[in-house]
């Protein structure tokens, strides 16, 4: 997707992630946040990695995440994308006297490298990662993103894509499953700057993955985006929303073997046109996540030999 198109995709996205986003995960994050806030004694330094265009810090203003009562919000915005972080920087460019905002033009791999030469630079009491995590290889990331956290720092870790895309009104149950399955298999596939990155089941492998890099889940639930129209109607900027969607599956799909080309292109102009008739509903599976992090990681333990549960 071209950089504007993508800008204007994130802007897009941001009420079908708020109408997402687990409420309970979140509440249990506000009363913990705000708890490390009355004990810090100082401002509360806070790190989102993917932060795209800044929605999250928009939201988390809207939903009052942060006692501004307490000692101040140092907020950095990390993004390998500085055009994003552009947007990031105009959108919110009148922040709230207790909020001190930082923006960091890199790759998240850089950041943690660049970091590690410094050992005495401050870590983070909480970090932010949405709808990024499923673009990354866990394995290697989630120990490198550890490393910047305090050892009583916070996480939250939101839309984690979880193996489901669900569209609807079928057009044909047996083709439209063959797109799904081919969909998640370049999820499952893609490889970024010669590293593995993601997959289309990141949502449930971290219940693994978090514990064995050192991040205690304290709240976890669905977060999962439902878009409908209402009278032939979406909501906000969401058929927009739809289109991106439809474009990158078609984008991703073109060439692909298991599918017949013209049969895919019937397919795509059929999603559009419901799209235009505000017929088509877009479910995607997807997770979050709050905890605390533990001072030492703890490998979850393989089963014993021999036991089994069924
Ligand atoms: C799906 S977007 C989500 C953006 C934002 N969190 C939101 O939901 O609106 C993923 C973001 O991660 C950024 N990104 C992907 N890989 C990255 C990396 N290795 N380091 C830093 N940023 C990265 C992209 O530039 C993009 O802005």
């Amino acid at each position: 997707m071209q950089i504007d198109a993508f800008i204007r995709y994130l802007i897009a996205k941001r009420t079908v992630d708020d109408r997402a986003l687990n409420r309970v995960v979140w509440s249990q994050l506000v009363d913990a946040v705000r708890a490390q806030q009355r004990r810090l004694l100082r401002p509360l330094r806070a790190l989102e990695v993917g932060a795209g265009v800044g929605a999250m810090v928009e939201r988390v203003l809207e939903w009052r995440l942060f006692d501004p009562d307490a000692d101040g919000v140092e907020y950095t915005l990390l993004d390998g994308e500085p055009a994003l972080l552009a947007v990031a920087q105009e959108r919110l460019s009148e922040p709230p006297a207790w909020l001190r905002l930082a923006y960091a033009p890199i790759n998240v791999f850089e950041y943690v490298e660049q970091r590690a030469k410094y050992p005495t630079a401050p870590r983070y009491d909480l970090l932010l990662a949405h709808a990024f995590l499923d673009l990354l290889d866990l394995s290697t990331a989630l120990p490198l993103l550890r490393s910047l956290l305090t050892d009583d720092g916070l996480f939250y870790f939101t839309i984690n894509f979880d193996g489901a895309t669900l569209l609807e009104p079928t057009i044909d149950p047996a083709f439209d499953a063959a797109v799904e399955a081919a969909y998640h298999r370049t999820m499952d596939e893609r490889i970024i700057d010669g590293r593995p990155s993601g997959d289309s089941r990141t949502g449930r492998h971290l219940f693994t993955q978090l514990p064995n890099a050192g991040f205690e889940i304290r709240s976890a639930g669905a977060s999962d985006w439902v878009v409908y129209g209402v009278n032939g109607k979406y909501p906000a900027e969401e058929a927009h929303f739809l289109h991106a969607i439809v474009d990158t599956m078609h984008a991703a799909l073109s060439n692909d073997p298991t599918l017949d080309p013209s049969r895919f292109e019937a397919w795509i102009a059929q999603r559009r046109a419901q799209i235009e008739r505000g017929e088509l509903v877009y479910i995607a599976h997807q997770l979050d996540f709050f905890g605390v992090v533990t001072s030492t990681p703890t490998p979850r333990r393989l089963a014993s030999p021999g036991f089994r549960t069924t």
